[in-house]
């Protein structure tokens, strides 16, 4: 049976190209970018070359580029750079943040704030899970004179798609003397990331969201941003982020972005489309079914609803014996009932908030596989709320 993959958000498939770059550096060009030999310098010119590349994709200096393993170590560097640049320099440190954060931001921050002391404050969203401009300007009223201060708001929720106002939101934050970062890990391929033209002091990126491989990805590091690393070891990347450089990673991520960030207009245009599709068919057919996000300001593939009296895992298996791979957005495993922490900060009550689905779709993607979900998702839902709950028989 052909499986239909509706979990881009999840992670995207290596594009081939991408692997025919990243593939001399398994084998014949697999020397340490710190050697002094002949092969760790051509290493580490591969790895310079795909730094610049990676700047022009994202409108900031190649200096200001740092390669890391992924989302989670670029959201974690941000972060707690700054909170220890504060630290060791005595100011007090304050961490704004939203209630819509991925975990690598919002763990973090909470962590900062219950074990090293940063003053965190979070701000509520709307009911698409976006954050309002006065709210912001609010919280970023009365911080210590002495103190620095960061902003940190995700461009494009991973659950719910809903895309914010960044340029806008990183203006405000400077107008107070705040420092701006933003989980920008769903946006390539999709929206425009230009951190020059948006103000961004820094964002992250994971490279296996945009066909590149797993286990790399970026942080754009502004220069003048304070920034001590968490990560001790040795100098690389400029004593930003240590360990020996995945010189494979670096090199498919540049590859990745750039071919992502060509195709961007074309892609988001068609899946744009096919989305639209999705979203009224599903709305249509499936009562007690919403839209959770925002209806326009979303990432273009991505759809992402709520069904009252539906537990997500169950449904999720029940589409994957279709062939469909889907996912509910949050940490939602088999076994793991959990409600969406995501959907209940949109003000979703109990008998929704496990009832989550998202369907999000890459480039190869067609008006079948639409088609295809539109014929299976409603029987599914009908027949998991007829196992939960017999008042759905
Ligand atoms: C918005 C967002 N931030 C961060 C991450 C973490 O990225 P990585 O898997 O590269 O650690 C993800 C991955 O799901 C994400 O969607």
């Amino acid at each position: 049976m052909r499986t239909i993959y509706l979990d881009h958000s999840a992670t995207t498939p290596l594009d081939d190209r991408v692997f025919e770059a990243m593939r001399p550096y398994f084998a014949q060009q697999f020397a340490n970018s710190k050697a002094v030999h002949r092969l760790g310098h051509e290493a580490e010119a591969a790895i310079e070359e795909a730094r610049v590349t990676v700047a022009r994709c994202l409108g900031c200096m190649p200096e200001e580029v740092v390669f890391t393993s992924g989302g989670t170590e670029s959201d974690n560097l941000a972060l707690r750079g700054l909170a220890q640049y504060a630290r060791l320099h005595s100011q007090p440190f304050t961490l704004i943040t939203s209630a819509m954060e991925h975990a690598a931001v919002g763990a973090t921050a909470r962590q900062l704030h219950e074990i090293f002391g940063a003053s965190l404050r979070i701000l509520p969203v709307d009911r698409y899970g976006r954050v309002d401009p006065d709210d912001l300007r609010a919280a970023l009223r009365g911080l210590p004179a002495d103190g620095i201060a960061l902003v940190s708001l995700i461009y494009a929720n991973n659950e719910i798609g809903t895309v914010n106002p960044i340029a806008e939101l990183s203006a405000i934050a400077h107008e107070h003397g705040a420092y701006f970062h933003t989980d920008a890990v769903q946006s390539p391929g999709h929206l425009p990331l230009d951190a020059q033209a948006m103000g961004l002091d820094m964002l992250s990126l994971s490279s296996h969201k945009f066909y590149g491989p797993k286990g790399a990805g970026v942080l754009v590091l502004r220069q003048g941003v304070p920034y001590l690393s968490a990560q001790t070891g040795a100098s690389h990347e400029d004593g930003r982020r240590a360990g020996t450089h995945n010189t494979p990673g670096i090199v498919g991520t540049a590859v990745a972005l750039e071919l992502a960030c060509a195709a961007r207009e074309e892609t988001s245009a068609r899946l744009s489309a096919l989305r639209q599709n999705l979203v009224e068919g599903v709305l249509s057919r499936i009562p007690d079914a919403e839209l959770t996000g925002h209806p326009e300001e979303r990432l273009p593939g991505h759809a992402s609803f709520v069904f009252k009296d539906v537990l997500s895992s169950t449904l999720l298996m029940v589409l994957d014996q279709h062939g469909i791979a889907a996912s509910s957005g949050s940490a939602c495993k088999s076994g793991n009932e959990q409600p969406s922490s995501i959907l209940e900060a949109l003000g979703y009550g109990p008998a929704w908030t496990r009832g989550g689905l998202r369907l999000s779709l890459g480039r190869d993607n067609t008006a079948d596989d639409i088609a295809a979900v539109l014929d299976v998702l409603p029987e599914a839902v009908a027949a998991v709320r007829r196992l939960a709950l017999p008042s759905h028989a």
